[in-house]
């Protein structure tokens, strides 16, 4: 049986992939940080969700806690999923955002050297498109590939970059089976509700029950190349399983707008959504109520933004065999229908 350990096991990723390596017969470690006894509510919650991964506590801070972990577990893949990962958020914290998301995969990258393990565990980085900036020089007219030129646009894609190379460094500076999945934009049912996507369609199921009036956004114009996580995350296996080390751009090859996306949320609950309005001003009107459903709250706006994002999967579907089941329309209409169950059942419970 083999033993898979991940970080960031409570967040989006980290349940899909847990799942999916559980199913595919590996004894699952996951990293869980916080001073978290057995009893502590969010440590019951996840090991409610996932009974079968074994819970070891530790922070990407703490390089003696993940040598800890890497000597007792040993594993043969370690998937590094845990960052400090809202891009708005790092321009609040940024010093936080470089210690976590950049300097944290080199606690991890240590860690397995530490351990003696650097010739036997395998090591996933979750990189980012984040990496790529979406400016129009570098951008290939086909979309991002794993040689496009970054150019990262926040504290978060800059500290990504950091753990990117690092990840590439220890792999050519100690023959390490090291690399990164450099991944689009994947939502779904585990997304946080931070995440545009998510209050998207979190919100459009509340509307629904008349317990919210609109929903409040910052930029409308940029675009996302949206995938489902549940698909992405085969991907990062597969990429463990590879004769050789190579890096891997994960995405659909399509771009959307957030004004796309609200549009199709609303069609979700019958709504037909018109846009009215220009800039901060702009507003999603209901056609047959008149009623304004989308506005904008500059609050929302971040000190640089990424414009657009679109990214060619090409490597990863020739190399790896990767495909993905759900489309953009697919995807929008997985989440609200989530989130529509989920408040019926709130509803139903009184
Ligand atoms: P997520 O839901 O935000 O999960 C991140 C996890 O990291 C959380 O569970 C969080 O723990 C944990 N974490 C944060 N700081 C930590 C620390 N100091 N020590 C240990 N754990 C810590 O992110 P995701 O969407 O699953 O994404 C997974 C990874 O892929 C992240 O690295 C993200 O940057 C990257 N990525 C995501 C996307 C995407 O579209 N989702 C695209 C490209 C790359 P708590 O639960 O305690 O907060
Ligand atoms: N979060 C958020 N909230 N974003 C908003 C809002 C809002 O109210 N209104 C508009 N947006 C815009 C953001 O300005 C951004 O252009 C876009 O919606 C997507 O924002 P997020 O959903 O927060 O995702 P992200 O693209 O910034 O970052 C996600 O994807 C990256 C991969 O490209 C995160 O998962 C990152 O961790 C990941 O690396």
């Amino acid at each position: 049986m083999k033993r898979a350990l991940i970080t960031g096991i409570a967040g989006q990723d980290g349940g899909h992939l847990a799942k999916f390596l559980h199913e595919k017969g590996y004894e699952v470690y996951g990293i869980i940080r916080g001073q978290m006894e057995a009893s502590h509510p969010r440590y019951k919650a996840v090991q409610a969700e996932m009974p079968y991964v074994h819970l070891v506590m530790a922070d990407l801070l703490d390089l003696a806690a993940l040598t800890r972990a890497m000597q007792e577990i040993k594993p043969d893949e370690v998937y590094n999923l845990a960052a400090i990962s809202h891009v708005g958020y790092s321009f609040r914290d940024p010093v936080l955002t470089a210690d976590v998301t950049g300097k944290g995969v080199l606690n991890m990258l240590e860690a397995i050297r530490l351990a003696g393990l650097e010739k036997t565990t395998r090591f996933y980085q979750a990189s980012t498109s984040e990496m790529f900036g979406g400016l129009d020089y570098n951008r290939p007219e086909k979309g991002y590939t794993e040689t496009a030129t970054f150019h990262p646009r926040s504290p978060y894609g800059v500290a990504k970059l950091y753990g990117h190379w690092i990840t590439r460094n220890y792999r050519e500076s100690y023959g390490m089976f090291a690399l990164s999945g450099i991944l689009f934009n994947h939502e779904g049912e585990r997304r946080g509700p931070e995440f545009v996507t998510r209050k998207i369609s979190q919100s459009v199921a509340r509307i629904k029950y008349g317990k919210q009036e609109k929903i409040e956004l910052g930029n409308l114009d940029s675009k996302r190349d949206w995938g489902y996580a549940g698909d992405y995350v085969k991907g990062m296996w597969l990429m463990l399983q590879q004769s050789k080390p190579d890096d891997y751009v994960l995405a659909t090859g399509e771009t959307h707008s957030i004004r796309e996306f609200c549009e199709l949320a609303f069609k979700e609950i019958d709504i037909d959504l018109k846009w009215e309005g220009n800039g901060a001003d702009e507003k999603g009107v209901d056609t047959s109520t008149g009623k304004t459903l989308v506005s904008i709250n500059p609050e929302f706006f971040r000190p640089a933004e990424v414009d657009l994002l679109l990214g060619d999967p090409s490597k990863a579907e020739k190399e790896l065999g990767w495909k993905r089941d759900v489309d953009f329309k697919g995807l929008v209409k997985l989440m609200v229908t989530h989130d529509l169950a989920a408040e019926e059942q709130i509803i139903q419970l009184g």
